[in-house]
């Protein structure tokens, strides 16, 4: 279970540039379930996304995981509890442009020195991304580059997917693709939360919540 407890948070807080990003977010996510996050550009989903991930900490409140108040944690545990239990696809990638895409998709498996290449094999021929396997990544088309990163965020496996406008590259074909996987991903009881505002995702027939944020507030 994921519980968001009165979070805010403030960039830059304490200069002059602070500034106000996310208000007082409260909600809880049971495990398994999918949550929508919808609102307009600049409402907060990413800062609310990379916070539930600990990339960064609230100004206040805090985030639990299944009891563990990642929030709070020295930045060597959230980073191994998040390498752990959290797959996440970023809005723009964040790939390494002079690796290959194998080689970006395993890079979360490198700290734990687990082999994880066939598991990335397999993935990436169902992604139908196996003619570029060797391709570095600079030279992705951008849907490319999209299914690279959600094959990265699945490769170890993780009970918890967080995906920052997973669609957001994709043409319509590739975002049945994603759809059906996401789909997968909730019979195999993942807890899933998507930021976006494509009516595909938002019309996507499946058992899901959807909340709101405008100005940084749930509404
Ligand atoms: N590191 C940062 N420093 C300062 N301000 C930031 C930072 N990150 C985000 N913000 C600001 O916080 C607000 C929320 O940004 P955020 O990226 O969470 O919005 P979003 O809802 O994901 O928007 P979009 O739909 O455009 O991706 C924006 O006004 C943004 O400029
Ligand atoms: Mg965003």
């Amino acid at each position: 279970m994921i519980c968001v407890q009165n979070v805010s948070k403030i960039f830059h807080e304490g200069t002059p540039k602070a500034f106000l990003a996310l208000k007082d977010v409260s909600f809880d996510l049971q495990r398994g379930q999918t949550l929508i996050l919808q609102g307009p550009s600049g409402s907060g989903k990413s800062t609310l996304l990379g916070l539930i991930a600990s990339f960064y900490t609230p100004s206040s409140g805090q985030i639990i995981i299944d009891k563990t108040p990642i929030s709070s944690l020295p930045e060597h545990f959230s980073a191994a509890f998040r390498r752990k239990n959290i797959g996440y696809i970023f809005q723009n990638f964040q790939l390494i442009p002079n690796l290959t895409l194998l080689e970006n998709v395993l890079i979360p498996a490198l700290p734990d020195k687990v082999d994880l290449s066939k598991r990335a094999k397999k993935l990436i021929q169902e992604f139908g991304l196996e003619s570029k396997i060797n391709a570095e990544a600079s030279t992705l088309s951008g849907g490319e580059q999209q299914r690279t990163a959600l094959i990265r965020a699945l490769i170890t496996d993780p009970q918890i997917i967080l995906a920052d406008e997973p669609t957001a590259n994709l043409d319509a074909t590739l975002s049945s693709i994603l759809l059906e996987n996401l789909t997968k991903m909730q019979q195999d009881g993942k807890t899933i939360i998507i930021a976006t505002h494509d009516p595909l995702l938002l019309n996507w027939n499946a058992p899901k919540r959807i909340i709101s944020l405008k100005d940084g507030s749930l509404v």
